[in-house]
């Protein structure tokens, strides 16, 4: 193509250093209206034109040749020519001899700012009600901030990540099409099966490979569940303080949650009873209550359990971080007591092994799996398949247990670590006891001092700690500080604690 402006050599340096966009300007639709007024040239280049403006086309894309354009548009080249020469001229665009026409990297202000698309404020778009006021949310998206004692964080050591490398390029080049097409909602037969296998072997729950379904880890089952859930005015128990994530996905769904007090022996059942008889579902951690480390006692396992039994009410055991278990008598799941099919058993690999892997499971009754993965397949179908399949060869060639096992040693020692520095440096100021499973641990706070204060103050010196008392919805909130010791290797914890430590000096 003859450029009738060509950039001189110092222009063309400035405009190419920066980086070409991908030629999605190939794939850009528009026709030519041939009974139109206007010449074929000029409709081209107003369409053109007008993409830039709009930004549908950005700065730096690659334009496509003329012959192509030309054979697309099925008009004559020369026309097409002209519509460039014309964006040319006017700096819509810029050439480089031989490499093609490119749409302007830095097109003049008053046209970016004048065509830009205009922001609404968050205010004006309407929403569904339940989704108004979700307090805390910017909170619980905090997730990604790297900085210590993050919540929900985990660590993959070198053998493991060796090994993830070595399982997903086997899988790639095994690629068939059992991964490139539509697949079962369930899940992956081959993994729900090895799934089984460890969850009857390690947490005594009951389980066949047709009962599981893999899903995209904790939160897209309780969203299912929600969904699922029968009734109009869907009563459930959460706990409280608890987990904020399951709290603010059933408030969402329009759930109405009836918050159920906390105490050294799990979610308090007979007030849970007393508040809602009819609650459609009761959501809970007992292994490892969220955020307070405790165990749900046998006497209140068994006396929900027959209470659901009785009102035909649902459990959700979220059986969360059960994988790291560091001492004292594991509690099998309190699906495995069971006997009348209410529990739904759900947990994640997310924790096991990284939280952007976004797989989990969950372990339905009979009378439930239709329903449930009904819901999940209009959702969004079924898990990914290559992810599934790396997975499913993890689990089956004996690297999950293996990993669990090295894991669970070195969170073991991050958990110590943290003690002994959280004793040394501010044992004045929290009381603080090892928990016996988990990725985190919370710390009292003695003399009234308030852990929004000291969590306020941590983040000025480059420490998250997260403070208890924000998880609580009704009852009186205790005040603590929460800390994820899985994600941080044991040789920053103290150098970190010193920092809050400094926070607490303020
Ligand atoms: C109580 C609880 N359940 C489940 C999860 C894991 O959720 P997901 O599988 O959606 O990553 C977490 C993560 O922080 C959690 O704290």
């Amino acid at each position: 193509m003859r450029h009738t402006t060509c950039l001189d050599e110092k222009q063309t340096l400035r405009k190419t250093s920066v980086k070409s966009r991908q030629s999605w300007a190939e794939l850009y639709a528009f026709e030519v209206d041939r009974a139109a007024n206007a010449p074929v040239f000029r409709q081209i280049y107003l369409r053109l034109r007008s993409a830039i403006l709009s930004g549908a086309l950005r700065p730096a894309t690659k334009l496509p040749s003329t012959r192509e354009l030309a054979a697309q548009l099925g008009v004559s080249r020369s026309a097409v020519v002209s519509a460039f020469e014309q964006l040319l001229a006017e700096g819509y665009a810029f050439g480089r001899k031989g490499a093609g026409t490119y749409i302007a990297p830095d097109l003049p202000e008053p046209f970016e700012a004048a065509h830009g698309r205009k922001k609404l404020p968050a205010s004006v778009v309407k929403t569904a009600a339940s989704f108004r006021g979700l307090g805390g949310f910017v909170d619980v998206t905090e997730q990604g901030d790297e900085r210590p004692f993050n919540l929900g964080r985990t660590l993959v050591d070198a053998r493991t990540a060796e090994l993830w490398r070595k399982l997903s390029a086997r899988t790639l080049r095994s690629l068939g099409r059992h991964h490139l097409g539509y697949g079962d909602p369930h899940g992956m037969l081959e993994l729900r099966k090895s799934v089984c296998d460890y969850l009857q072997a390690a947490r005594g729950v009951r389980c066949e490979p047709e009962h599981v379904v893999i899903t995209a880890g904790t939160q897209q089952a309780v969203d299912i569940v929600t969904r699922v859930m029968q009734g109009p005015d869907k009563e459930v128990w959460i706990e409280d303080p608890g987990y904020p994530l399951t709290r603010l996905a059933l408030v969402a769904a329009g759930a109405k949650v009836c918050p159920v007090p906390v105490d050294q022996h799990g979610v308090n059942v007979t007030e849970g009873i007393r508040r809602a008889p009819k609650a459609r579902a009761v959501f809970i951690t007992p292994s490892h209550q969220f955020p307070k480390g405790v165990a749900l006692s046998m006497a209140r396992r068994l006396e929900l359990l027959a209470w659901a039994r009785e009102s035909g009410a649902w459990i959700v055991e979220d059986d969360y971080a059960s994988e790291f278990r560091y001492g004292g008598r594991p509690l099998a799941s309190l699906q495995g007591l069971d006997e009348a099919e209410r529990v739904i058993y759900i947990g994640t690999l997310n924790k096991a092994l990284f939280p952007g892997l976004r797989l989990g499971y969950a372990v339905l009754p009979p009378s439930l799996v239709r329903a449930f993965v009904t819901a999940r397949y209009l959702m969004d179908r079924q898990p990914s398949t290559l992810c599934q399949a790396v997975v499913a060869a993890f689990m089956e060639e004996g690297h999950f247990a293996a990993h669990i096992r090295r894991m669970r040693e070195m969170y073991r020692n991050q958990r110590d670590a943290l003690v002994t520095a959280l004793r040394r440096r501010v044992g004045d100021h929290l009381t603080v006891e090892p928990p016996d499973q988990g990725m985190h641990l919370v710390a009292y706070t003695r003399r009234g001092l308030s852990d929004v204060t000291i969590e306020r103050a941590g983040r000025e010196h480059g420490v998250v700690v997260r403070a208890m008392s924000r998880l609580y919805v009704e009852a009186p909130p205790q005040s603590a500080l929460m800390l994820g010791f899985s994600g941080y290797p044991r040789q920053i914890i103290a150098p970190a604690i010193a920092r809050l430590a400094r926070a607490f000096e303020r």
